[in-house]
């Protein structure tokens, strides 16, 4: 999705914005435009393609006296990624520049109402609407200008706004897309995402639905829906300039993986004390716990992944019925839910657009609901009655990982928590759970140690077209992620499969060289799906067999996985697969943290 950033301080913007959309380029996009402000007005960069070009263009930034500016890197969405169609956009009368992020669903009726006023668009988006709307409205009330403006947009937009009669100002509004605003010793920054700011300041807020902000060099004041102002303070984010960095690293993927372990680590340990999970992760009394009749783990990607290994564990432990959804499917299938139903919405970023609006249909519907979030100030975990942090750090691989393990780590604290409230989990079996839980960040760490068997394996495989990752139990859920993780960043088509559902059509698709990874980590399952791997090795897949037992000759490579919980199983099965994703897409020459057509955070539908 597109990324936005603004600054005004005591130093030339330019540089700053420019190292700002850098930072954002993860949130993936196809065009990127800045606007400087001073006395004499704007003058706006814009380009099409990498962030590389417009910054040739501004020679870096260098020589650029401007101390106010925003700057937006486009997602196309309407309309080609052309500089033509970068933003800023201005107005009619070069009086405002505008860079958005989301969509405005009525764009074709406002199109309608300013070409009938006689108004020349320049370009095919959304996003010029607004200003050429601000154009209309303005009273020279900025403000209320943008709130007037605001409510004749329906959709999601966040925005970053230049006014050429207040040189001095960065205006921003919210409404269902992240900004940010840092305060820093050098000036007050605006971003869609706090890695963008961390260089300058860790003191954070993030703007709420419906805040209209004003940006000076010395702070800021947020003006409510009723042109209030606001209290919004600053918060310390725990999060560090160097954790989105990319380091000696290749990339950030690779990076995201080997910092699995610490993740895990810091999402587990504050919740596990003498041997038993903490009750602050779940929110609900004993009697709730125990009337409870229904548990819908939802999300999207990897979160709906980690979620299908959240659900197993937790009807395993709790012995309540749980089942996982797809946030986009959830949010229109008219769920029957109540509020013995808990629904725990599961997100990286917490600005997923479908999981939001799940969360919001299950609000409505009457249910409990909670989140596991890994960015503490997200619209998610606002809008959630709890929160359950997965503290991964900031993730800026567009295929996550570490913030996939710590979700899974997340999920296993509220399954042993709600099985203790629901008496199905004994103290003693608690203890060994909790046991199990601390052994993950050092086991995952051991597994790290596959790298170098895994990125010989993707140079052997000879140019795949296809893969199947098969598992029964957990094991199907994990092949879920590890099948994404391929799929995504080496753009070779992958499928997981249930083991058990292979003969009832899909092996009518092996033949000589398919390429199978067989997931067969549950001893309680090893034999049938051993079964399975024959029967796709008899006509002639070449199968990558992960298991914790000594199996001879079962497969064309075998993998081991420390004998560990099977409920915890997937924690550890993921780790070689996503390295064999990312070697294979290194093999194959992709722009591994930057996929193509994908973003980091899906904030629009
Ligand atoms: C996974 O590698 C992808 N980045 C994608 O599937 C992602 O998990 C999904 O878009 C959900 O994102 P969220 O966790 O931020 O809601």
């Amino acid at each position: 999705m597109c990324g936005i950033v603004g600054y005004v301080g005591r130093q030339a913007a330019a540089p700053l914005l420019l190292q700002g959309l850098a930072r954002l380029e993860y949130r993936g996009y196809d065009s990127a435009g800045v606007a400087l402000l001073d006395g004499s007005g704007f003058c706006v960069y814009k380009e099409a393609g990498r962030l590389s070009v417009l910054a040739a263009r501004m020679n870096g930034g260098e020589g650029l006296p401007q101390t106010v500016g925003i700057g937006h890197t486009r997602w196309a969405t309407h309309g080609a990624p052309t500089a033509r169609n970068a933003h800023p956009h201005l107005s009619d009368n070069g009086h405002w520049a505008v860079v958005h992020n989301g969509i405005i669903e009525n764009e074709a009726v406002l199109r309608r109402t300013l070409r009938e006023a006689g108004v020349v668009l320049r370009s095919d988006t959304d996003s010029e609407l607004i200003a050429q709307l601000l154009q209309r409205e303005d009273d020279g009330d900025v403000p209320s200008t943008l709130r007037r403006v605001t409510a004749q947009l329906e959709g999601s937009f966040a925005l970053g706004v230049l006014y050429t009669a207040q040189p001095e100002r960065v205006y921003a509004v919210r409404c269902q897309s992240p900004l940010v605003i840092g305060v820093a010793d050098e000036g007050v920054f605006l971003a869609s995402d706090i890695p963008a700011v961390l260089p300058y300041t860790q003191r954070c807020v993030m703007l709420q639905d419906g805040d209209v902000a004003c940006l000076t060099a010395e702070g800021y004041t947020v003006y409510g829906a009723d042109g209030e102002p606001l209290q919004r303070p600053l918060q310390e984010t725990a999060w560090e300039a160097e954790q989105a960095e990319r380091g000696a690293y290749a990339h950030f993927m690779l990076k995201e993986i080997h910092e699995q372990p610490e993740a895990v680590a810091a999402t587990l340990l504050p919740h596990l004390q003498e041997g038993r999970v903490t009750p602050e992760v779940l929110p609900l009394t004993a009697a709730q716990a125990v009337a409870l009749k229904r548990v819908v783990l939802v999300g999207c990607g990897s979160a709906y992944h980690a979620g299908m290994v959240g659900a197993q564990v937790m009807e395993r432990l709790a012995r309540v019925p749980c089942v996982a959804e797809v946030a986009s499917e959830y949010r229109y299938r008219q769920p029957v839910t109540d509020g013995d139903t808990l629904v725990v919405c599961i997100s990286q970023s917490g600005e997923t657009a479908d999981t939001l609006a799940a969360l919001r249909e299950a609000k409505r519907l009457g249910a409990r609901v909670m989140a596991v979030a890994n960015v503490e100030g997200s619209t998610l975990a606002a809008e959630s009655e709890a929160v359950l942090l997965t503290r991964a750090g900031p993730e800026i691989a567009v295929a996550t990982t570490k913030a996939y393990a710590a979700q899974l780590a997340a999920l296993y604290l509220l399954a042993v928590r709600l099985g203790v409230m629901r008496g199905t989990v004994t103290p003693a079996e608690e203890q060994r759970l909790t046991a199990e839980l601390r052994r993950l960040p050092s086991l995952i760490r051991g597994l790290l140690k596959t790298a170098p068997q895994m990125h010989a394996l993707a140079k052997r495989l000879p140019p795949l077209t296809d893969a199947y990752f098969i598992g029964r139990g957990i094991d199907h859920a994990a092949a879920l992620e590890a099948s994404l993780k391929l799929k995504e960043i080496s753009y070779i088509h992958s499928e997981a499969y249930a083991a058990g559902e292979l003969k009832h059509g899909t092996i009518s698709l092996m033949e000589s060289g398919t390429f199978v990874a067989a997931l067969a980590c549950d001893k309680a399952l090893l034999t049938k799906t051993l079964a399975n791997v024959r029967e796709v090795r008899a006509r002639g897949a070449w199968v990558l067999l992960l298991t914790a037992e000594t199996v001879e000759e079962a497969a064309d490579e075998v993998l081991t996985i420390p004998a560990a919980e099977p409920l915890f199983q997937a924690s550890l099965s993921i780790v070689p697969l996503q390295l064999l994703g990312y070697y294979t897409a290194l093999e194959r020459g992709c722009d591994i943290d930057h996929p193509r057509n994908l973003a980091k955070s899906v904030t629009v539908e």
